[in-house]
């Protein structure tokens, strides 16, 4: 039997089998997606093509930890109802043995094609890279094509992560790689026909004026326009720590400024990180049939107290983020969740009150899964509110600080993240059985983090240190 067949029974086995330990976790997401079982990362492939929204995932069906992975598919005609398709892809030939890594898709042709890193290692560990085509007619079986790409010299193996789009009639493709110094770049690639394809050179460096050195490795690029500005994402490895800025293990941002199509290069200005919780990593985008630039994001960072998530119990470990829309607004990337997650509010209650050195829990207002809107009439000194006995977001208007709060669930003690905000107005929440997503003043800026609370507590309590007066409506999601 063909070694892709056989991994992909393997794989639904895999599902099957586990299908009622997973289901029975209480941590699973009622909005957002997750592996059927076993491990999830980056969201690949994100495409709307024929009126359908394809998200594909690198997935590690057998084990909860990463190793060669597969492509998981989902469907969704309107970025709510998501349907799990049959998987796309599966590491069954030498080129892609040791994993199908991360990419993405273009229509051409009527077909759908997804460009993707085959990951290749020997029996001493040494990789191999490859960038590899498959395609499909249906969007649901796809045939692989084989390596379109091998790796140029100048650049060690960690050469991965192919985002391909089409402007003024050329094809282009970027990728995250490493020079042979260990410094991390993105180099662009061109192509007539999306077979061949030409080095230009590297977009942008660690190394680059405006970035100084910055770090070892960039991982999942995606270069796009907005709004007239062209922005390049991306997720760069080995950043120290910086005031509040780079505490995850690994970070996610942006740069903006003006690409030169014909030199390979984009101009641009400082990095800035696209948000400050504790899990987002390697998001990618895609522009809809309806013209608007959308993105999802892995709920998650590499390497970061992975092996302590406790859903590992039930056979299964990490979610993408809910789709939002981009735009680029006053010199800033901003993000919306999708207007789509509007339809799935019921049960409306509304409330508003002035508090003054003192809390309040309204019954109506407490649960587990449920979008929570405030907005925020004034603050003197410092509010903030608490979930379920477990992760809090603070604005203190004195120091001009947004802080999120949680306890860990690698040891649980308190951890923070912060960001600087001279006024906080709006607080928008999208809260999840073990996720929370904050959008601060229409998207200004986000906060996307896991969040693992007693099960039965389901407690939502407003306090101020000082005096604030606010309105907050609250829906339930389904
Ligand atoms: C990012 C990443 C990619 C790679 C994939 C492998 O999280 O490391 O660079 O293609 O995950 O799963």
């Amino acid at each position: 039997m063909d070694r892709n067949v056989e991994l992909k029974q393997l794989a639904v086995k895999e599902i099957e089998a586990n299908r009622e330990e997973v289901e029975k976790d209480p941590f699973r997401p009622h909005f957002h997606l997750m592996p059927p079982v076993g491990l999830l990362n980056d969201p690949n492939g994100f495409i709307h093509w024929n009126g359908v929204y394809h998200v594909f995932f690198q997935w590690m069906p057998f084990k909860t930890g990463h190793g060669a992975k597969f492509w998981g598919h989902y469907t969704s005609t309107d970025l709510i109802h998501w349907e799990l398709a049959p998987t796309a892809l599966a590491p069954g030939d030498w080129y892609d043995k040791n994993g199908c890594y991360s990419g993405s898709a273009v229509t051409h042709e009527d077909k759908l094609l997804l460009f993707y890193t085959g990951n290749v290692k020997d029996e001493e560990g040494n990789r191999e890279t490859y960038q590899c085509l498959a395609e499909s007619q249906d969007g649901v079986t796809f045939d692989k094509k084989g390596v379109v790409l091998e790796l140029p010299e100048g650049y060690t193996p960690h050469f991965r992560d192919p985002k391909v789009w089409k402007h003024l009639g050329k094809w282009y493709m970027v990728i995250g790689t490493q020079n042979l110094e260990e410094e991390g770049r993105v180099v662009l690639f061109e192509s007539e026909d999306l077979k061949d394809w030409t080095l230009k050179g590297d977009v942008t460096a660690s190394g680059h004026d405006r970035l100084g050195s910055f770090g070892f490795m960039w991982e999942c690029p995606d270069l796009f326009e907005l709004d007239g500005t062209d922005v390049l994402l991306f997720s760069p490895q080995g950043l120290e720590p910086d005031g509040d800025q780079y505490q995850n293990v690994y970070q996610t941002g942006y740069l903006s400024g003006a690409l030169d199509y014909e030199m390979g290069t984009l101009a641009h200005g400082e990095f800035s990180e696209i948000d400050r919780g504790f899990e987002f990593y390697a998001p990618q985008t895609t522009l809809d049939e309806n013209g608007r630039r959308l993105m999802i994001g892995w709920m998650g960072v590499p390497e970061q107290g992975e092996e302590h998530h406790p859903t590992k119990a039930h056979k299964w470990i990490h979610t993408l983020t809910i789709p939002r829309e981009l735009r680029f607004e006053k010199g800033k990337l901003i993000q919306r969740p999708v207007q789509e997650l509007e339809t799935m509010r019921h049960n409306k209650v509304e409330k508003s009150a002035t508090l003054s050195e003192n809390k309040i829990e309204w019954e109506e207002l407490n649960g587990t899964v449920y979008e929570l809107l405030l907005q925020l009439k004034s603050v003197k000194g410092s509010f903030s509110v608490e979930f379920r006995n477990h992760a809090t977001m603070t604005f203190n208007s004195v120091a001009q600080k947004l802080t999120f709060k949680r306890k860990s669930f690698v040891n649980g003690n308190e951890e923070t993240r912060s960001c600087s905000m001279k006024e906080v107005n709006e607080l928008r929440f999208y809260v999840d059985a073990s996720s929370i997503e904050v959008f601060v003043n229409n998207g200004e800026e986000v906060f996307t983090s896991r969040i693992f609370p007693e099960h039965g507590d389901e407690s939502l309590v407003f306090k101020a240190d000082g005096q604030t007066e606010f309105e907050a409506a609250k829906w339930k999601l389904a």
